[in-house]
C-alpha cells in the first residue's frame, strides 16, 4: 500500500483547513510534522484499567508496542476504550461485552487509523476488542498481556481454580478464614491474568491458533520480559501489514475458525470459547454452528495437562514450550495453509517448536486425556443445543438421570442450597434458570453451582448441574450450560420442576426431560416470564436484542461488518 492510500490520509493528508483541523490539535502533543505525511498510523487499543486488575500492566505493554511501531517507521496512536474487569464488573462482564465491541469498532473506524494492535487480557476483554475489530477490517494484529506467576500457598502451587476449592473446604469446615485470608494474598503475585487455563489463557490461545497474534503469544507469563519483546514485534510487524494491506478477513478464514476449535480440544479450553467463536465469526460473516465444536473437537485428544481439567499452570506450559508445540502436535488435524499475522501459514509457524517438558504438553500418541474439550448435547430441555466440558467432568456422571432440584434463579439457589431440609442427594440433577443471556440479563458464570454444603459433608464432590447460565473457565465438573433456548424465553428449562427425571447422555449427545407431551404443554400454556427487565440505557437494549447462546449471545444489529469507510466526510 502506497502512503498516499493510506487510510489516515483522509484525515492528515489533506490540504486547508480541514487538514489544519486534523493535525494542529494533535500537535499540541508535541508531534512533529513529519509524522503526518504518509507514515501508517497504529492504533494502540488499550483496555489498561486499575479496576481490570488483569490488565494493569498494559500501560507499560502499549509502550513496549509504541517502539515497534516507530522502530518500523510507523506512528503509534494509544487510545482507551472500555475494560471489562472479570472480578468486579457487576451484574456479570458479559453484559457488557457487545457494548464494549461497539466502542472499539466506532472508535477505530472513525479514527484516522490504518492498523490496530489489540491489548487483551481479562476474559471478556479479548472478544469484545477481536469482534469490533472484525466489524472494521483493518490489519490487526493482537497481544495478549499474559498470565500470572503461578500462586504459592503453603507450599504448594495454587491459582483461579483453587477459589472453587476453597470455597468447598471453607463450607465443610476444612479451612479457616484466616487460612482463607492468608490464600487471598498468595495467588495473585504478580501482574497478568488467571494463570490456568481458564477464559482468559483460553482467549489467548484462541487469537494464537486463529492466526491473529504472532507464536507464543498465548503463554509467556505477563511478568518475563520476553511479553513486552512480544509486544515490540507485534508494533513492528503491524506496519509491515498495513503496507501488505493483510486484512482480518484474509486470515480469518472458515478454516481458521476449525483451527481454533481444534486447538481448543487439545489444550481443555474454557466452555466460553464457544460463545466468543461464534459471535467472531458472526462478526466476520463465516457460518459457524455449534454443531461445528463437535465435529471438529472429535477425536483431538487433550495434549496440555493443565488446570482445571490438569495439574499444571500456565506458567509451566510457557517453559514446556507454549501452544507452538500443541499445534505442531496436532499436524494435519489443522489446516496448515491457514495465514497468520506474521505472513506466514500456521504450518511454517510450528514446524520447529519443540517439546520441553512431555508432561506438560503431552504428544498425540501419549495424550493427558481421550476425552474432548467440548460436547455439545441437544435434546428436548436444549432443542438449539448445550455444552459440556467433558475433560472437567466426572467419568461416572457422563450418564447418568436423576431427579431435578430446581433453583428458579440464583437468588433462590443461594437461599435454599445449604438448608439442611433441601431434598436432594448425590444422585439428583441440580438445574438453574433465569441466568441467561436475557434472563439474568447478561448470562453470568454460575453454571457450576456449588453443591449443597450436607452433600458436602459426606463427601461428594461432583453432581450433574445444569442451567442457562455459564461457568468460569477456571470451574470444573459435570456442568451442562448454555442451554439453547434459555428459560426467560421460553426454554424447556423454564417447565421443569422438583422430582422431574432429566436424563444425561454425553456420548449419545442428548439431555432429555423425562416428561410426557401433553405435559409439558400443559406447563408451557401455563408459564409466564419471570425475570428482570431493564425499563431503560444499554440494558434495554442488550435485552431486546441480544441472540441466544448458541449464536453467540452477539446483538442482531452488531452480527456482521461495516468496514472501514466512514459514513459522512465533511468537518
Ligand atoms: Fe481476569 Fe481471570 S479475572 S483473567
Amino acid at each position: 500500500m502506497s502512503s498516499t492510500s493510506l487510510r489516515s490520509q483522509q484525515w492528515f493528508g489533506r490540504t486547508g483547513k480541514d487538514g489544519f483541523i486534523y493535525r494542529a490539535w494533535m500537535k499540541n502533543q508535541g508531534i512533529p510534522d513529519e509524522e503526518f505525511r504518509g507514515k501508517p498510523v497504529i492504533g494502540i487499543c488499550n483496555t489498561w484499567s486499575e479496576l481490570t486488575p488483569c490488565n494493569a500492566h498494559f500501560r507499560e505493554l502499549a509502550e513496549s508496542v509504541k517502539r515497534g511501531v516507530i522502530e518500523a517507521g510507523g506512528f503509534p496512536v494509544e487510545f482507551p476504550v472500555m475494560s471489562l474487569g472479570e472480578t468486579l464488573i457487576k451484574p456479570t462482564a458479559m453484559l457488557y461485552r457487545n457494548l464494549a465491541s461497539m466502542d472499539v469498532e466506532e472508535s477505530i473506524r472513525a479514527n484516522p487509523i490504518d492498523g490496530v494492535v489489540l491489548l487483551c487480557g481479562c476474559d471478556k476483554t479479548t472478544p469484545s476488542l477481536v469482534m469490533g475489530a472484525c466489524s472494521v477490517d483493518i490489519p490487526t494484529i493482537v497481544v495478549s498481556g499474559g498470565p500470572m506467576l503461578t500462586g504459592k500457598y503453603e507450599g504448594r502451587d495454587i491459582s483461579t481454580s483453587d477459589v472453587w476449592r476453597f470455597n468447598d473446604a471453607v463450607r465443610s469446615g476444612d479451612m479457616s478464614q484466616e487460612q482463607l485470608t492468608v490464600a487471598e494474598a498468595c495467588m495473585c503475585r504478580s501482574r497478568g491474568h488467571c494463570a490456568v487455563m481458564g477464559t482468559a489463557s483460553t482467549m489467548a490461545c484462541m487469537v494464537e491458533s486463529l492466526g491473529l497474534s504472532l507464536p507464543s503469544n498465548a503463554a509467556i507469563p505477563a511478568a518475563d520480559s520476553r511479553r513486552k519483546v512480544l509486544a515490540q514485534y507485534s508494533g513492528k510487524r503491524i506496519v509491515d501489514m498495513v503496507r501488505e494491506d493483510l486484512r482480518l478477513s484474509a486470515i480469518l478464514t472458515r478454516e481458521a475458525f476449525e483451527n481454533a476449535i481444534r486447538v481448543n480440544a487439545a489444550i481443555g479450553g474454557s466452555t466460553n470459547f464457544v460463545i466468543h467463536l461464534l459471535a467472531i465469526a458472526g462478526r466476520m460473516g463465516v457460518a459457524l454452528e455449534l454443531d461445528d465444536f463437535h465435529v471438529n473437537s472429535a477425536g483431538i485428544p487433550l495434549l496440555a495437562n493443565l488446570q482445571p481439567s490438569g495439574k499444571y499452570f500456565m506458567e509451566d506450559f510457557f517453559y514446556a514450550g507454549g501452544l507452538p508445540v500443541v499445534m505442531r502436535a496436532l499436524g494435519d488435524r489443522l489446516h496448515g495453509n491457514c495465514l497468520t499475522v506474521n505472513g506466514r501459514t500456521v504450518r511454517e509457524n510450528h514446524a520447529d517448536a519443540v517439546t520441553w517438558n512431555a508432561d506438560v504438553i503431552r504428544g498425540i500418541e501419549l495424550p493427558f486425556k481421550t476425552e474432548t474439550g467440548l460436547a455439545v448435547v441437544r435434546g428436548n430441555l436444549c432443542t438449539d443445543g448445550a455444552v459440556l466440558k467433558p475433560s472437567a467432568a466426572s467419568p461416572h456422571l457422563m450418564k447418568h438421570t436423576g431427579r431435578a432440584v430446581v433453583f428458579h434463579d440464583i437468588e433462590d439457589y443461594h437461599a435454599r442450597v445449604d438448608d439442611p431440609a433441601l431434598d436432594i442427594d448425590e444422585n439428583s440433577i441440580m438445574v438453574l434458570r433465569n441466568v441467561g443471556p436475557v434472563g439474568y440479563p447478561g448470562m453470568p458464570e454460575v453454571g457450576n453451582m456449588a453443591i449443597p454444603r450436607k452433600l458436602l459433608e459426606k463427601g461428594v464432590t461432583d453432581m450433574v448441574r445444569i442451567s442457562d447460565g455459564r461457568m468460569s473457565g477456571t470451574g470444573f465438573g459435570t456442568v451442562v450450560l448454555h442451554l439453547s433456548p434459555e428459560g426467560a424465553v421460553g426454554g424447556t428449562i423454564a417447565l421443569v420442576r422438583d422430582g422431574d427425571l432429566i436424563s444425561l447422555d454425553v456420548e449419545g449427545r442428548s439431555l432429555q426431560l423425562l416428561v410426557d407431551e401433553a405435559e409439558l404443554a400443559a406447563r408451557r400454556s401455563a408459564w409466564k416470564p419471570s425475570h428482570p427487565v431493564a425499563q431503560r440505557g444499554y440494558v434495554q437494549v442488550y435485552q431486546q436484542h441480544v441472540q441466544q447462546a448458541h449464536l453467540g449471545a452477539d446483538m442482531d444489529f452488531l452480527r456482521g461488518g461495516s468496514g472501514s469507510d466512514v459514513m459522512r466526510d465533511s468537518h
